[in-house]
């Protein structure tokens, strides 16, 4: 889809649809008010009559309208005028963009600028507005045969902004289409099934990406480089796979070499069974998606790429498969990590931790200035925070609050757990340094110690993504999250 921005008034707007939005009881907004005085009082006897209450998302389609002079005006519901946040701000764009599929428009102009979120200007409200247009016209079918897409797509949309927000309007709808193009390859990658989307694929798609950008130089590792650099841990999960894991590195360069990077690290599981701790069937196909931290990752890479940021940002993602196999993990078998650390392996389906602990030692060579890992590590996770908000834990608040903050901004919140000594001693092993496995409680926050006890040479963040990053149920896929909070707090980062 094309976006555009513009300025100019809603009743000399001649081509395709026209959007204009209307509060809860009631209330209307600016165009919504303009068009209500030049049709005698339509819209405000639509309101009255109840029929559309001003639910965010919610829509009507006027045609003809008298005083108009588009031929199409599409009502949409923006809720209650001072409490909108950012979920809401998405309903209404989402409502209004599948309405405008369905009725076969192929362009049409967006009258929302009125609407406030709190703490977002004119920038910030224009690229959420094409993120949310843009997610709400996502559709993963390129493994179906014959589906067409809707009847008419939607090839270019505008959206009016007044005069003095043009500049700001502009860099927000560059920076939403950038943000929406990461999220979608985010989803594509992690939609793809395990057979499809393996380790090799992972690392054929972000060496593609580095060819587009002179900004991106991609390196792949393979299994001959990791065993000569030690890393016995994520060596010992591939070795019950017949897909040589890789260890994908990104490497971007938006400002002078001499300013440490932002490295992210992304858990890149493209099938997680379990091993010989074999998962029980049900649902097990969901587990394509354990790659969704290093998907994450990459579509992190190629949003900051595109939009060119003026810091340095390493991506790096370990990937890997984890199956049972002659040659795999065996519960009690012991591993030695790049880190010199052993570890103990009790449960061979706690594999996760076991890839990325190598990859964070790993990552010490880039002298990041801070770490961020994202992985889909724990079930628990799911039962502590449901499927609405990641986990955040690390080793410095500042950075953990500035997540948290660019969560809050973009409506992909977190939350933070504690990771507090005493939880250490539920890793204590008889046989290594540690088990992989921290027993019943608190498991979010264990496998977050045992990340922890490969992360104390630098400023580091983890993120568990197990409950936010896909969808299950009849509306299963992946959801692109958390890629808005990390490019809100990357470009809170360039701000500085
Ligand atoms: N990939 C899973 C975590 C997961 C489970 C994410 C369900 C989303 C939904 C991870 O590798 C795993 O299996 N974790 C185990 C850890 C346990 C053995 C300590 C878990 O959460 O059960
Ligand atoms: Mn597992
Ligand atoms: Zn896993």
């Amino acid at each position: 889809m094309e976006y555009r921005v513009k300025s100019g008034h809603p009743l000399k707007q001649r081509s395709g649809s026209m959007v204009i939005g209307v509060y809860e009881s009631l209330k209307l907004g600016q165009a919504a008010k303009l068009v209500d005085q030049a049709t005698d009082g339509q819209i405000t006897s639509l309101l009255k009559n109840g029929d559309i209450e001003g639910k965010p998302g919610q829509t009507i389609m006027l045609y003809n309208l008298p005083g108009v002079a588009c031929d199409r005006v599409l009502l949409v519901g923006c809720g209650k005028e001072k409490k909108l946040d950012a979920a809401g701000f998405s309903k209404v764009f989402s409502g209004a963009i599948k309405t405008l599929e369905e009725g076969g428009t192929t362009n049409a102009i967006l009258y929302l600028s009125d609407l406030t979120v709190k703490g977002w200007n004119a920038r910030q409200k224009t690229s959420q507005a094409v993120a949310a247009c843009e997610s709400a016209c996502y559709r993963f079918d390129q493994l179906k045969s014959g589906v067409t897409g809707p009847r008419r797509p939607i090839k270019r949309i505008t959206l009016n902004v007044d005069n003095a927000s043009l500049a700001a309007a502009e860099t927000g709808m560059l920076q939403g289409q950038a943000i929406a193009n990461g999220m979608s390859m985010t989803r594509d990658l992690a939609n793809l099934p395990g057979n499809i989307c393996t380790p090799g694929y992972l690392a054929r798609q972000a060496r593609t990406l580095g060819r587009k950008h002179a900004s991106l130089s991609v390196k792949i590792l393979e299994e001959s480089d990791m065993k000569k650099l030690g890393m016995g841990a994520l060596l010992s999960v591939s070795r019950g796979s017949r897909q040589p894991a890789k260890l994908i590195t990104m490497e971007y360069r938006g400002t002078k070499k001499s300013v440490q990077p932002v490295v992210l690290v992304g858990k890149g599981l493209t099938f997680d069974a379990g091993g010989i701790s074999l998962k029980p069937a049900e649902a097990m196909d969901e587990m394509k998606y354990d790659m969704c931290g290093g998907a994450t990752v990459i579509g992190v890479m190629r949003a900051v790429a595109e939009i060119g940021l003026p810091i340095n940002v390493v991506g790096v993602v370990p990937s890997s498969e984890n199956l049972p196999d002659g040659d795999a993990n065996k519960p009690g078998d012991i591993v030695t990590s790049m880190s010199g650390q052993t570890i103990e392996v009790l449960n061979t389906d706690a594999e996760g931790r076991l890839i990325l602990c190598d990859a964070l030692t790993y990552v010490e060579r880039y002298k990041p200035d801070v770490v961020i890992d994202l992985a889909t590590l724990t079930g628990a996770c799911i039962v502590a925070l449901g499927h609405q908000t990641q986990a955040v834990l690390g080793n410095h608040d500042p950075l953990i609050h500035n997540l948290i903050k660019a969560g809050e901004q973009t409506g992909d919140r977190a939350w933070q757990l504690p990771l507090w000594e005493e939880y250490q001693q539920q890793l204590d092993s008889n046989f290594a340094d540690m088990a992989n496995i921290g027993g019943r409680t608190a498991g979010t926050i264990t496998a977050a110690c045992f990340l922890a006890r490969y992360t104390e040479d630098y400023k580091w963040a983890h993120m568990d993504i197990a409950g936010t990053a896909w969808v299950s149920g009849k509306q299963k896929g992946a959801t692109g999250r958390p890629v808005p909070l990390l490019m809100q707090y990357l470009i809170n980062r360039a701000s500085k």
